[in-house]
C-alpha cells in the first residue's frame, strides 16, 4: 500500500501538547475523567493524559457503527463500557477524528444521561468538510481535507494504527 504523510510527528506533538495546557488550565480543581474512545482513541489519549498536569482518572469505551466500513450512520453500538460511575465527575471524551459527528454526537448524549457534571469533547483531528450534526469539539485538533487517512490510532481493515504519523492512502 503507498501512504503520502498528511500530519507528521512534530505536528501532532505540538497539537496535543497545546490541547493539553488548556485542558491542565480549565479543569483545575476539578474531578477529570478521560475517556478514551477505542480503539482509535488510544494512541492520542495516551499522548494527551501524559502531557495534562493534573490528576485525573481513564475510562475506555469501545464503540462500533453501523454501516460500511468508511460511512457512519450514526447508530452506535457500545461493546464495552465504561468500569466506573461518572456522576457528578467531569468526563472528556478523546477521540481520534471526528468525521461525520454522529458518533462523538451519540457518546456525548449517552454521557449526559448519566449524570455527569459535564461532558466535554477532544479530538486530534477534525474534518469539517465531513459534519453532518452541529456538534462543539471543545479541544479540536488538526483540520484535515476530506481524504481517507490512517495512522496514529486510524486503521484501515484493522492496519496501520501504529503509524507514528498521519498518512493519505494512495494506492492498494
Ligand atoms: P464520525 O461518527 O463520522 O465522526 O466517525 C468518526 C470515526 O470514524 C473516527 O473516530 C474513525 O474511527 C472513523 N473514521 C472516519 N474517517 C476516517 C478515516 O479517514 N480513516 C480512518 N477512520 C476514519
Ligand atoms: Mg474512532
Amino acid at each position: 500500500m503507498k501512504l503520502k504523510v498528511l500530519v507528521s510527528k512534530e505536528q501532532l506533538e505540538e497539537k496535543t501538547s497545546e490541547l493539553a495546557q488548556r485542558i491542565t488550565r480549565d479543569y483545575q480543581g476539578k474531578e477529570l475523567v478521560l475517556v478514551g474512545v477505542l480503539k482509535g482513541g488510544f494512541i492520542f489519549l495516551a499522548d494527551l493524559a501524559r502531557k495534562i498536569d493534573m490528576d485525573l482518572t481513564i475510562e475506555f469505551i469501545s464503540v462500533s457503527s453501523y454501516g460500511s466500513s468508511t460511512e457512519s450512520s450514526g447508530v452506535v453500538r457500545i461493546i464495552k463500557d465504561i468500569d466506573t460511575d461518572v456522576t457528578g465527575k467531569h468526563v472528556l471524551i478523546v477521540e481520534d477524528l471526528i468525521d461525520t459527528g454522529l458518533t462523538l454526537n451519540y457518546l456525548k448524549g449517552l454521557f449526559n444521561s448519566k449524570g455527569c457534571a459535564n461532558v466535554k469533547l477532544a479530538a486530534i483531528m477534525d474534518k469539517p468538510d465531513r459534519r453532518k450534526v452541529d456538534l462543539k469539539v471543545d479541544y479540536s485538533g488538526i483540520v484535515i481535507p476530506d481524504e481517507f487517512v490512517v495512522g496514529y490510532g486510524l486503521d484501515w481493515a484493522g492496519k496501520y494504527r501504529n503509524l507514528p504519523e498521519v498518512c493519505v492512502v494512495l494506492e492498494n
